[in-house]
């Protein structure tokens, strides 16, 4: 790796300001907020051992949510602070602020080993602003810089990308985190030389979410396997019709570009050859069924990839060597719409099992796998969702960037 990581540094009795993602799925109960899903949180706990075992004393900074600027209550970290004493079996410090007076005591307090979590940083709006004042008072007196917050990369913020200009300005070292390492290490190095063949399955709503994703990685896979509504885009954009199926009907140019460079490298472009569809009535799904024709029929929608799509997408996937996946092949959420998801899941697993390298790039496709309990099954599930697309689109992610070169 190109940056410095943790291990490239000694912490012994150094402040060390620690960007982590936990922006963790909450929900209200009995007036209190309930984290329902503590991935972000045991992701970073290597990170933060190697840290607390060579002596750091560790100052974390998040975000929570999109609170723009105000004190939302339902947006504090302060239950992620309690969630993290449970899991890391040590206690730590929560600090209802994250600059100021307050902060800097809390800081100052810590003892080798110790952890302070301060409050959501996007309760200030100078936080999105990568505002250099606001990034000053956060970087308080931290002698180090370390990101782990892959998931938040993508952000060039106050602090993702401010703090790290401000600590390195002062002569401190900028270093990645373990998970950071790993998430660069699978979404980027594993996929710039891999083992053929390299087939990438990309699902999901929108062409124009993830048409970079393919540009990008047109140029490294073997086969490309497109489910979910985005494949309507380029059904309509090969002259089927789609239906009411959710297409973007102004992106269908740039699904014919994407289908023409498919050709002229050789690379494998396989669509949907039948779907499951099925007729909003009232705003529930009603009449499911098998359409085995490549055109859907006007009143219905595609919902799912059909039995022969199925058969064929787990045949490539279990040929492959190496294998990339984001996004869902259909609306999973609904039970009698998952079995295309659920199927490339069971394959993606399958093929890992007989050696195959699989990534998953985050979001739905780590829920639908997490879902189907396979989360353990595959190589490497992102904790990105936004980061991961722009990292899959080849592009340097600012919180990374900000980093110090070794
Ligand atoms: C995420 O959940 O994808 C990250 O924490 C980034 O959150 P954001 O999209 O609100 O910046």
């Amino acid at each position: 790796m190109a940056k410095l990581t943790i291990n490239d540094i000694d912490f012994r009795g150094k402040r060390v300001l620690t960007r982590v993602d936990y922006n963790v799925p909450m929900t209200e109960q009995d007036g209190l907020m309930i984290i329902n899903d503590d991935t972000r949180i045991l992701a970073t706990l290597p990170t933060l051992k190697l840290m607390i075992n060579s002596g750091a004393k560790i100052i974390l900074t998040a975000h929570l949510g999109r609170p723009k600027g105000e004190r939302v209550p339902s947006m504090s970290l302060r239950p992620v602070a309690d969630k993290l004493a449970g899991l890391i079996g040590q206690p730590v410090e929560f600090c209802d602020q994250c600059i100021g007076q307050a902060a800097g005591d809390a800081a100052a307090k810590l003892e080798d080993g110790g952890l302070l979590l301060l409050e959501n940083v996007r309760y200030h709006a100078e936080e999105e602003a990568n505002d250099a004042d606001f990034a000053g008072q956060l970087a308080g007196d931290a002698d180090v810089f370390t990101n782990d917050a892959f998931g938040a990369a993508h952000r060039a913020h106050a602090s993702t990308a401010g703090v790290a200009g401000i600590i390195a300005a002062r002569g401190g070292q900028c270093a990645a985190g373990l998970l950071m390492e790993r998430e660069l290490q699978f979404l980027g190095d594993e996929l710039e030389a891999p083992e053929r063949p390299f087939v990438v399955i990309l699902g999901g709503a929108k062409v124009s979410d993830k048409i970079k994703v393919i540009d990008h990685l047109l140029e490294k896979a073997d086969t490309i396997l497109i489910g979910g509504a985005m494949a309507y885009t380029f059904k309509l954009a090969r002259g089927f019709a789609v239906g009411d199926s959710l297409v973007e009907p102004d992106k269908t140019g740039i699904a014919l570009a994407a289908l023409q460079k498919a050709a002229e490298r050789g690379v494998e472009f396989l669509l949907p050859t039948d779907n499951l569809i099925s007729r909003m009535n009232d705003g529930a799904w009603t009449d499911p069924e098998v359409n085995s024709a490549e055109d859907i029929p006007d009143g219905s929608e595609g919902v799912d990839i059909g039995p022969e799509s199925v058969a064929r997408f787990c045949e490539v996937i279990a040929g492959a060597k190496t294998i990339l996946w984001n996004g869902p092949m259909g609306i999973f959420e609904d039970s009698r719409f998952a079995e295309g998801t659920f199927s490339v899941a069971k394959a993606v697993c399958g093929a890992t099992a007989s050696g195959a390298k699989s990534i998953i790039g985050g979001g739905d496709s780590v829920k639908a796998l997490n879902e189907a309990g396979l989360g353990d099954q595959v190589t490497f599930m992102s904790t990105g969702g936004g980061a991961s697309l722009r990292f899959l689109e080849g592009k340097e992610l600012p919180g990374v960037a900000a980093l110090t070169d070794k």
